[in-house]
């Protein structure tokens, strides 16, 4: 294992950032607690969680030893907090650092969820690093996790691992050569599958020829879970048949052969079953019926032709909507080129065009995505630039820059509770805390566009978004 992480040099140690690595011994379906959240027990989507939680998907990360001493290079006061803290404690501290959250499988003890155990104490990073995390407090499979801090995390156990003379990891390496995330809570995700994709050809086999594009680092909101049921595409721009051949397009690494990757394809087919048996939380909050119904009729109005209708009957019409029209960030949209979307669309992922139909080569702009369970997904928009609902809802309430409060959350404008201002505080200088602050001026962090919702008077908004709570 350490000889594999030390070939991950230059650019192969961006192509390290995520691999399946070793394939431990999936334990049966019994064994595991069934996954809050999910409506379906199907066998398929309980063997998908097994296969997620339990197989070590990449290289180790790190091992409890680093973890456990990852506070002795934080800044002060924190660090003499951690110092006088007992062990239970500290570890609550980094957690809260990190925007870890604990697994419900093992709570207090072992790796975060987001993380498999691979055995001797070692913590291999897995899809719910980004993919769960917590809501008002409470932790939520599928839901993007808004609060991960994967750059601190990487840069603060990379010195821990210089410091104790250990090897560096796939990530310690990578992150070196591409930003992991310039904003809590958003990570640079696409582009690493991207520059994954360079060195593969269409039957997935690792080639040497293959150049790596330019890439246009810019950070996404992961999207909830729970709404890929309702996708016929997946991703901002819609751009990739959904199925289970796409969620293993990080795993093309040059130690992973094609292969054994295509080896994979009945877990694959697991934990898409898995991810499309979640459903959202309800909202925990009063909500007024009258105004909601009233809210409904404004919405399927104003709305529902690009977001679908909710309740009985209820349809998805599955639109992408240009760029020119729908004015959010295009950082993300000029960020993925047709050749990386003919790539998926004509080889091994989109089994060789076989899918050719459902795949957009030449997708327009982003995709209008299903408000299942919205109320619990901020921050909105692909790049998780708004921090409530009522900022969606009226485009010039957007805050400038916002920080939100460690796990509050703002039930009056529904979403994130945040601090609203027009610039990161001078005093802010450490690039740990700066990744605390949403900044729209930065690059492929604008608020802008979806201005919709701005025809609608102030009490049908109200409305609107007392019926959002409820989807
Ligand atoms: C480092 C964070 C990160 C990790 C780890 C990660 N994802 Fe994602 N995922 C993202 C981001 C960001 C997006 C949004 C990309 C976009 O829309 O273009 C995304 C999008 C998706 C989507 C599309 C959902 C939709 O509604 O369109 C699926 C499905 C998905 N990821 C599955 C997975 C699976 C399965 C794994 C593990 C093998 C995984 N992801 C690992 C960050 C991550
Ligand atoms: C013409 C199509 C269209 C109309 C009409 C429209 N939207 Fe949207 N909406 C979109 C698209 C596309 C996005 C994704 C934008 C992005 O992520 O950059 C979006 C995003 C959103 C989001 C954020 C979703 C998330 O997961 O982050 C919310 C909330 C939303 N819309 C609510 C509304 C409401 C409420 C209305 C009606 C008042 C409305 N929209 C009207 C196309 C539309």
């Amino acid at each position: 294992m350490q000889d594999v992480v030390r070939t991950c040099l230059g650019w192969l140690s961006v192509s390290c950032l995520l691999v399946f690595s070793t394939a431990l011994p999936v334990p049966s379906a019994e064994e595991i607690v069934p996954a809050a959240g999910t409506s379906s027990n199907s066998d398929a989507a309980k063997r998908g969680y097994v296969w997620l939680t339990k197989t070590p998907l990449l290289p180790p990360d790190f091992d409890d030893e680093v973890f456990e001493s990852v506070w002795t290079v934080w800044p002060q006061p924190l660090r003499d907090q951690a110092r006088k803290a007992t062990p239970a404690e500290r570890r609550k501290l980094a957690f809260e650092r990190y925007g870890l959250v604990e697994s419900p499988d093992h709570p207090g003890t072992g790796p975060a969820l987001g993380y498999v155990d691979a055995g001797e104490g070692r913590w291999v990073m897995n899809c719910l690093a980004c993919h769960s995390g917590t809501v008002a407090g409470e932790t939520v499979l599928g839901v993007p996790n808004s609060l991960f801090a994967m750059q601190t995390l990487t840069e603060e156990i990379r010195l821990v691992k210089l410091q104790k003379g250990k090897a560096l990891a796939h990530l310690d390496l990578g992150s070196l050569h591409i930003p992991l995330g310039q904003t809590n809570g958003t990570t640079n995700a696409v582009i690493f599958g991207v520059a994954l994709g360079a060195r593969r050809d269409r039957d997935i086999n690792f080639v040497l020829t293959g150049n790596v594009p330019p890439l246009l680092h810019h950070d996404c909101d992961a999207p909830p879970f729970w709404n890929v049921r309702r996708k016929k595409t997946i991703y901002a721009d819609g751009f990739a048949a959904k199925g289970h051949r796409p969620l293993l397009q990080f795993v093309m690494v040059p130690e992973n052969s094609g292969e054994r990757i295509r080896g994979w394809e009945e877990g694959a087919k697991d934990l898409l079953a898995w991810i499309e048996s979640l459903r959202p939380p309800k909202y925990p909050g009063p909500v007024n019926a009258e105004l909601a119904t009233h809210g409904k009729v404004v919405f399927d109005q104003n709305c529902a032709r690009c977001h679908g209708t909710y309740g009985d009957g209820s349809e998805f019409p599955n639109k992408i909507i240009s760029i020119e029209e729908i004015g959010t960030d295009r950082a993300r949209f000029d960020s993925l080129r047709k050749e990386y979307r003919e790539f998926m669309a004509n080889g091994w992922f989109g089994h060789y065009g076989e899918k050719i139909d459902q795949y957009r080569v030449d997708t327009p702009g982003y995709a209008a995505p299903p408000l299942d369970g919205i109320w619990a997904s901020a921050p909105y928009f692909h790049n998780g630039s708004v921090p409530t609902l009522a900022d969606v809802l009226d485009s010039g309430e957007r805050p400038v820059v916002w920080k939100r409060s460690a796990t509050g959350f703002d039930h009056a404008r529904v979403g994130l509770e945040v601090e609203r201002m027009d610039a990161v505080p001078a005093t802010v200088t450490l690039p740990a805390d700066r990744r605390g602050y949403f900044d729209t001026q930065k690059p492929g962090k604008s608020f802008q566009g979806h201005t919709y919702p701005d025809a609608l008077s102030d009490a049908q908004r109200r409305a609107v978004l007392e019926y959002l709570k409820t989807l």
